[in-house]
């Protein structure tokens, strides 16, 4: 199974992905790591980890469908059999979508269809909610809709921040998107 991951910030997730692969813990190649912005340490881990790297700068197109059809192409050329959302903070246009049909797997810091979006931990917490969690599905072009995969429940401690809360989230949300992946990629 060839993945490409998608990515906006960080990527500790996707270095979980990376650690698991190398470990020979999950069997999968990474095809490639893509970022929709320059200097993304997660583009910036991906290189040190002697991956393919490639950024469809958002800022660098005139016009949305510009970007879309760079996109498209980008991670098309990769030929993958799934392509990953780690973390990637954009919507994909329609035509993304039927291109990887059931093949768009994007994981996501709460308990879906509960608080989608960039803020899914804060607005959790906003909420008062006791419990949050981390979902993986396959995604479709809303914003964090489509079939669900897997879910992890974790509870929202008294004494949490927002960071400590979504720190703890991530630990989940490693194991998941890890444990999804294994059985994608089982023949
Ligand atoms: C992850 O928690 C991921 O679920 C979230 O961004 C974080 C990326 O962390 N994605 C979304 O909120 C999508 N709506 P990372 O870059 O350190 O892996």
């Amino acid at each position: 199974m060839r993945i490409v991951v998608l990515v906006s910030g960080t990527g500790s997730n996707l270095q979980a992905v990376i650690d698991a692969v190398a470990a020979g813990s999950l069997d999968l190649e990474i095809a490639a790591v893509g970022a929709d912005r320059l200097d993304t340490f997660g583009i910036e881990r991906s290189a040190a980890a002697g991956l393919e790297t490639f950024v469809v700068n958002f800022k660098d197109y005139a016009s949305r469908a510009d970007w879309d059809a760079a996109l498209l192409s980008a991670v098309a050329a990769y030929t993958p059999d799934y392509v990953i959302s780690s973390g990637f903070m954009r919507i994909v246009a329609p035509s993304f979508i039927n291109a990887f049909e059931g093949r768009y797997v994007n994981t996501h810091p709460a308990l879906l269809p509960a608080f989608p979006g960039a803020h899914g931990v804060r607005d959790a917490m906003a909420y008062g909610v006791k419990v949050t969690g981390c979902t993986v599905h396959f995604a479709d072009a809303g914003v964090d809709t489509g079939p669900i995969i897997a879910q992890t429940p974790v509870a929202v401690l008294p004494e949490d921040t927002e960071e400590s809360l979504h720190e703890r989230i991530k630990i989940a949300e490693r194991e998941l998107l890890i444990k999804v992946l294994g059985e994608l990629a089982q023949p």
